[in-house]
């Protein structure tokens, strides 16, 4: 396992729709595993492939639960209802905070490192991760769908 580099804001490749897995290799079990290791070494609970620079439909999500790392290979989202609006970041907006409002509860469809397919359901935090990190594989991040952005970084020295 290895640790990956974390593509970061204005890096284009965060905009770009992926493209699905086809291959379920060594090389995507690696990459899965490496994948898992990065986020937890950022302490993130979500990373998706081109946040690491696969144009890919792959992403990890880890809620610090009984679950642990979920690894989802093509997911989509096939039912979501309720609603729940919280504080959210990524790992490629370090520093950065928005208020983003997701449903309370998803199930998604996807496949696991050996292609098989399966169904899982999340609520709350998990739902919102869902969501977050199936956005970045069309392009579309957390900032896009954001309120009230706050850029710790460009806060200054307000008390
Ligand atoms: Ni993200």
């Amino acid at each position: 396992m290895a640790l990956r580099n974390i593509v970061k804001d204005g890096d284009p490749i965060l905009r770009k729709v992926c493209r699905p897995v086809e291959k379920f290799d060594e090389r995507l079990a690696s990459l899965l595993e490496d994948m898992a290791e990065t986020m937890h070494a950022a302490d993130g609970v979500g990373i998706a492939g081109p946040q690491v620079g696969m144009m890919r439909r792959l992403c990890v999500v880890d809620c610090y639960d009984d679950e642990g790392v979920i690894e989802l290979v093509n997911p989509e989202i096939i039912a979501a209802s309720g609603e729940q609006t919280g504080s959210e970041g990524c790992l490629s907006f370090p520093g950065k905070w928005g208020t983003v409002t997701r449903p309370m509860n998803v199930t998604v469809r996807a496949q696991d490192r050996n292609g098989n397919w399966f169904e899982i359901s999340g609520e709350g935090l998990k739902a919102r991760a869902f969501c977050h990190e199936i956005d970045h594989l069309n392009g579309v991040c957390f900032v896009d769908l954001a309120e009230n952005v706050v850029d710790e970084e460009q806060e200054g020295t307000e008390e």
